[in-house]
């Protein structure tokens, strides 16, 4: 089998899942390096903003939403659009509030029918999916023709930057653009810093694509 992401790929077996899950479920007491909030400002925030547009009467979907986050913004911003927040950890999920509609799920097998979203993103989530292809393709199966995705995670180019669990893994630009054009016409990508006035030092990249 090709390796798309470069040294060992584990399987994505229910032992597995299950320890990743059972990480998460703890490190929702961990708010300094899982918070609840996020400024937004910050660009990681403005280009998932600029990306969707008007979101109003629109279905969203954070797919890997720890705390919820993002979505909070989101829903600040476009109090009409009805943006549905899913994690593997209900220890994330006991943060998100209504009206933000939380559902406990894997992205490898997303609780949502084709088709169910006009846009969906994932910030720092794919990179613990493990079958990021099946991952990939499931995001993609729920967003309807002409949605918006946003995919943000870590360069595999800036891997051992961090310490990461064995089964975290991080991308190359091309690597997942690849993937996501599997399933969507229109694909781009680029580094993306945290703020305005600070260059991106490339450990985080953006991937837009159109279903
Ligand atoms: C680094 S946190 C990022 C959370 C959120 N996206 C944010 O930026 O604040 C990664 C999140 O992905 C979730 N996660 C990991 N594997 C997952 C899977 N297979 N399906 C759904 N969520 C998963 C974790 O529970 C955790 O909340």
């Amino acid at each position: 089998m090709r390796r798309l992401f470069g040294g060992k790929t584990p399987a994505l077996t229910a032992d597995l899942q299950q320890r990743i899950r059972r990480s998460f479920e703890e490190s929702a007491a961990d708010e300094e390096h899982f918070p609840s909030t996020i400024d937004p400002r910050i660009l990681h925030v403005r280009v998932i903003l600029q990306t969707f547009g008007d979101l109003a009467g629109k279905r969203v979907l954070d797919a890997g939403c720890g705390k919820g986050r993002f979505a909070r913004v989101l829903l600040g911003e476009h109090p009409a659009a009805r943006i549905h927040a899913m994690d593997i950890a209900m220890a994330m999920l006991r943060f998100v509030e209504a009206p933000l509609m939380p559902c406990a799920g894997s992205l490898t097998a997303l609780p949502y029918a084709t088709g169910a979203f006009d846009a969906l993103y994932a910030t720092e989530s794919l990179e613990h999916a493990v079958d990021i292809s099946g991952a990939v393709a499931e995001l993609c199966r729920v967003v309807k023709p002409g949605g918006r995705i946003v995919i943000i995670d870590k360069n595999k180019d800036h891997w051992g930057r961090l310490e990461t669990p064995e089964w975290e893994r991080w991308f190359g630009q091309k690597e997942l653009e690849g993937l996501l054009r599997r399933h969507c016409g229109k694909v781009e990508s680029r580094p993306i810093s945290y703020w305005e006035d600070v260059d991106p030092d490339g450990l985080f990249l953006v991937w837009l694509a159109e279903r």
